[in-house]
């Protein structure tokens, strides 16, 4: 058995580094941007689902105080078609021409010298439509329906015939709502254009995506448009793509030739920035009396815009979660017209995870076996795609620390067998899978004269920490303190970077920064090579380390000199070195694993009102070796609190008519408060992974994954109600 908690993995729970400049509000925003002579822009929206315009009348809104232009489908100067990049369909731009496809589609944009008056001169833009019936439900038989739509359905062994066969079988599906990404900072834009030089400051998860976007659809050479984001509000996937408003601001302010900000409302956010599409999901399985699984037969349908699609494969996972030799997973997409749906933390796999591992709880009562020894007996020891070891695995540890410290022994498996008073008492856990994915990535250093140095790449911190665990790592790799390292990030000018998604940035950047460190080492030892006062001269790297502001000899680190003494002799101001590293796992004799998880729940339910608390949660993560140990747990526990909401809570509403959202702000929308949240524990185990140079995994998403699952089989146990639909509500609890 490996170690308990491994202490080992932790790396310094160190402060934010940008925490200071967060709290006396200094950080910039991009709603924060301002420029002289910046004038603002609003959106007038469509409000049918379906249709085409019939008549748009701008007059009014044009002779407007202080407007100075309202771009419709009829004067809006033509652009290219968006790219396809990477997790998300090519946007539609919305004022090509006069059709509508959801409720809440841009029709115009007013462009005025105030908010005020821009908002105001919106309001007066009349538009008649002739609608259309518009597709809205996922089960209406007339939209059409994509299959395979990504390409990633999977099979082995022979699913059909297992199921036939099997000893014991089970068939049950779940449903999930549509969901609306919430962050904080409402998405805003501001462009300027310098003759035909693009700067657009953009509520982005991914500048380089934007800087393509938007270099593409304008027609400019891409070092022409540059995309600042030194912070954002949050995203949790909405960031993933270009918002169609953000191109209609750039467009605005080459119109009038000013600098435009646009700021969504929260209600815009709703149709605007994508959302977790609706889902519905069918699990077969089949198993021995004995609990071995046999088969195991998984079909996801989400929903996807009528033009756009999406990418929500809720059975990506499905294959790698457990070594059962049937497994046949299925896609579908179902087009409707509705604002596209976009990614929302854990795209796919949290769903996926809630009909998974709520049917192996349902297993585990068919075969009067603890749910935890279910998971055991079918313990995936290699990849069961690949046949490869994992580069890193301690799910098996998730299940022991995380039913230790949770108390696990207590539960009596009999459903409505454990009470508090009034209230019943459920105890509910899951496995968690998550997946693999890392992308090419460039990183910048340079040592100066003074002992510093300067770290940059063109990432995103979407407020989980990489400014720190960037700055962290930079100092460890160069044998600097802290503080005596700078790392920017947020520009489309710096080294390449992706996105901050797909819980793959830290693992990318982390790659790069320790390429770009061992050939900045390269370099400083390509300048005292031949130097007869070095006493490093003729040294290769693998004899030589950095810590404490020198390079030294591994064997004796009384033989070295520091960066100082080095630049300070060659009167060089600093020594810079790039980094890159494309980690495409080919030929790799490992298979490269993103993090595990096990979740144990404890709920209590009051079947007289329906209320439904959650007491206790217990998480233990494997990330591999952990950067920083405060940002990781507010990664995990604020991931856990986004599962509270999706599986209590969260629910976008769209109206059957219309489409139009009905509870499109944050009084109708509900997202948990501190009331919902009981105390979370975290711990991580495991150790460093084999695949990254730097022994991590990603942990963006996986503290979203599971968490629904743990849920309702914590209410199953108390109440005796197997709930396959989220979010629970007080009706399935009467
Ligand atoms: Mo995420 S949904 O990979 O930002």
């Amino acid at each position: 058995m490996t170690a308990v908690i491994g202490r080992d993995i932790l790396g310094d729970p160190v402060d934010r580094v940008d925490g200071p400049v967060k709290v006396t509000g200094a950080a910039p925003y991009p709603s924060d941007v301002t420029y002289p002579g910046l004038v603002h822009a609003a959106l007038v929206q469509s409000t049918i689902g379906a249709g085409t315009i019939s008549r748009i009348d701008t007059v009014a809104a044009g002779a407007a105080r202080g407007v100075l232009t309202v771009l419709t489908y009829e004067n809006v100067p033509a652009l290219a078609e968006a790219p396809k990049v990477l997790l998300s369909p090519a946007p539609r731009f919305p004022l090509k021409d006069n059709r509508i496809v959801h409720y809440g589609q841009h029709v115009a944009i007013v462009v005025a010298e105030t908010v005020e008056q821009a908002v105001a001169a919106a309001r007066l833009v009349r538009v008649d439509y002739a609608t259309t019936e518009a597709l809205l439900d996922i089960d209406d038989p007339r939209a059409p329906v994509d299959r395979n739509p990504w390409g990633m359905e999977n099979s082995r062994g022979d699913v059909t015939a297992a199921l036939a066969s099997a000893e014991v079988t089970y068939d049950e599906t779940f449903t999930i709502s549509a969901e609306t990404n919430n962050p904080m900072g409402l998405f805003a834009t501001v462009a300027r254009w310098e003759d035909d030089r693009l700067v657009v400051h953009e509520s982005t998860q991914w500048p380089m995506m934007a800087r393509q976007v938007l270099a593409t659809m304008f027609g400019l050479p891409e070092q022409n448009v540059r995309v600042l984001v030194p912070f954002i509000g949050g995203g949790f996937g909405a960031g993933l793509r270009l918002p169609p408003h953000a191109v209609l601001t750039a467009l605005a302010a080459r119109t009038v030739q000013r600098p435009v900000k646009l700021v969504l409302t929260r209600p815009q956010m709703f149709t605007s920035i994508g959302h977790r599409p609706a889902t519905v999901q069918r699990v077969r399985l089949g198993a021995t009396r004995d609990g071995q699984l046999v088969a195991i037969d998984h079909e996801g349908t989400s929903t996807g815009g009528i033009e756009e699609g999406g990418v929500e494969p809720t059975t990506m996972v499905t294959p790698e979660m457990y070594a059962c030799p049937n497994v046949a997973t299925h896609d579908r997409q179902v087009r409707l017209n509705i604002p596209n749906p976009g990614a929302m933390r854990a795209p796919g796999t949290v769903e996926g995870n809630f009909a998974v591992e709520s049917a192996l709880d349902e297993l585990a009562y068919l075969l009067h076996c603890d749910p935890i020894q279910l998971r055991l007996r079918n313990y995936a020891e290699v990849s069961p795609v690949s046949g490869l070891p994992w580069s890193s695995k301690a799910l098996r540890e998730c299940y022991r620390v995380g039913a230790q410290r949770f108390g696990w022994q207590r539960r009596n498996p009999e459903v409505r067998s454990m009470r508090d008073g009034d209230w019943l008492v459920g105890y509910g856990m899951a496995g968690v899978t998550f997946h693999w994915y890392q992308a090419p990535c460039q990183a910048r250093i340079s040592i100066r004269r003074d002992g510093t140095a300067y770290a940059r790449s063109a990432a995103t911190d979407l407020g989980t920490g990489t400014y720190t665990v960037a700055t962290q790592l930079t100092a460890e790799l160069l044998g600097l303190d802290l503080g005596r390292v700078r790392f920017d990030l947020g520009d489309s000018d710096l080294p390449p970077a992706p996105q901050s998604g797909g819980s793959g940035l830290a693992m990318s950047l982390g790659a790069a920064l320790h390429a770009a460190a061992g050939n900045l080492l390269r370099a400083f030892l390509g300048v005292i090579a031949t130097d007869e006062r070095s006493p490093l001269r003729g040294r290769g790297v693998d004899d030589v380390t950095m810590s404490t502001g020198r390079i030294h000899l591994v064997d004796d680190p009384s033989v070295g000199e520091t960066y100082t003494d080095i630049l300070t002799r060659h009167d060089l101001a600093e020594l810079t070195a790039d980094g890159a590293v494309d980690p495409t796992p080919e030929g790799a004799d490992v298979e490269p694993v993103g993090a595990f998880a096990a979740r144990f729940v404890e709920v209590r339910v009051d079947e007289e009102i329906g209320r439904l608390r959650v007491a206790r949660m217990v998480t233990a993560v494997d990330g591999g070796r952990i950067l920083n140990e405060k940002t990781a747990r507010s990664q995990i526990t604020g991931a856990t609190v986004m599962g509270i909401g999706m599986s209590l809570l969260e629910q976008t509403e769209f109206d059957p008519g219309t489409g139009r959202i009905a509870n499109a702000t944050l009084g109708d929308y509900l997202v948990p408060v501190s009331a919902d949240v009981p105390d979370l524990d975290v711990v991580f185990v495991g150790e460093r992974d084999r695949f990254s140079p730097v022994g991590i995994k990603g942990l963006g998403e996986v503290g979203i994954v599971g968490v629904a699952a743990a849920i309702a089989n914590a209410v199953h146990h108390a109440t005796g109600r197997r709930i396959r639909s989220l979010p629970i509500t007080v009706e399935d609890l009467l």
